[in-house]
């Protein structure tokens, strides 16, 4: 199957794109690399192309060229605080940019599917796990842009009927993290030889994955058979607090880790809990996570000296 994939050279296309290859996907990818890193991806020259899915042109140009049977539209904005810093740059990445991409999808005869990447940031604060019927009532322009993503593809598909999938990502992590996001924030303060770190709130709890389960998730969900328009989680559907992250980590290390609470990191706006309830994702395409947040930690330990 002809694949296209949006932001492909990111963290999570870094995990999707070797996996989809494996499974006998060919793999094209369009990526302005802002954010990514070419290196991330083994893919051949003639299947990258650089390119801003701002540029509706341009999207048009590859598009048409490549001829996909499967869109994987990953590229966005996704930092947090770099979207509240720079909101319409995030919107326009992440809305404009989408309608390009679903408007050049319209004019392919080729295209039987396309997947989009949507958040967890979607839904309101709450307590206990949601799932996909919560309501959804974002806190920041990163939700509100993906959230108006969700409904320009729901559109997309009432006007093609082409198979439509959006996924609500929640917190990946593994390799190739290009965002400062809490782990790879650990990572770099231990790896500075640190035992004492520097940390926000320490309460929050979140759903981590690793980016290869979320890869295995997008390879079902793309052989999922006749989803029409539908919406999943995706998540491990375990919450960890920060305390509990840092204590993986000592467990790989052997040593203790001592936080300190920098006043300067500390977000005055902050969700207690974000867990995905997974089981429609589980019932509908069998799909089952397999790293613990011990083997993902162990793995990205291992991978400091290499
Ligand atoms: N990382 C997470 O925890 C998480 C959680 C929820 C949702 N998501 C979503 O998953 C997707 C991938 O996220 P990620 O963590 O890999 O982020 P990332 O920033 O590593 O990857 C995004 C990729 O898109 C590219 N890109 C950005 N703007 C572009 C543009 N205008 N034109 C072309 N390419 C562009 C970047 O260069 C990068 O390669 C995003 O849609 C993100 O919103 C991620």
């Amino acid at each position: 199957m002809r694949t296209l994939i949006t932001g492909a050279a990111g963290f999570i296309g870094s995990a999707v794109t070797p996996a989809l290859t494996k499974e006998g996907y060919e793999i094209f990818v369009l990526d302005n690399l802002s954010f990514g890193n070419r290196d991330f991806i083994d893919v051949p020259d003639d299947h990258f192309f650089l390119g801003d899915i701002r540029d509706a042109n341009k999207v048009e140009e590859v598009f048409e060229r490549v001829e996909p049977e499967i869109v994987v539209h990953l590229a966005a904005i996704h930092f947090i605080p770099y979207c509240n810093q720079h909101p319409f740059e995030a919107a326009d990445t992440n809305i404009r940019g989408t309608m390009n991409v679903l408007n050049a999808s319209k004019k392919l005869n080729s295209l039987q599917r396309i997947f989009f990447a949507s958040t967890a940031a979607v839904y309101p604060i709450y307590d206990e796990a949601v799932n996909e019927e919560h309501e959804q009532l974002p806190l920041d322009i990163y939700g509100l842009s993906k959230l108006t993503g969700e409904d320009l593809c729901r559109r997309f598909w009432l006007e093609t009927k082409v198979d439509t999938i959006v996924c609500r990502f929640f917190n990946a992590f593994g390799p190739n993290e290009t965002n400062p996001h809490l782990i790879p924030e650990i990572e770099k303060q231990l790896r500075e030889g640190k035992r004492t770190i520097n940390l926000g709130n320490l309460t929050p709890k979140r759903d981590f994955i690793h980016t290869y389960d979320m890869a295995a998730a997008v390879n079902k969900l793309l052989k999922l058979e006749n989803p029409g328009f539908d919406i999943f989680n995706l998540g491990r559907g375990i919450e960890y607090s920060v305390v509990e992250i840092v204590e993986a980590f000592e467990r790989q290390l052997g040593e203790k880790v001592t936080i300190e609470v920098d006043q300067a990191r500390v977000r005055k706006v902050e969700r207690q809990h974000l867990l995905a309830d997974v089981s429609k994702l589980k019932r509908m395409t069998g799909w089952e996570p397999e790293w613990s947040i011990d083997q993902g930690i162990k793995n990205l330990v291992e991978s400091w000296n290499q």
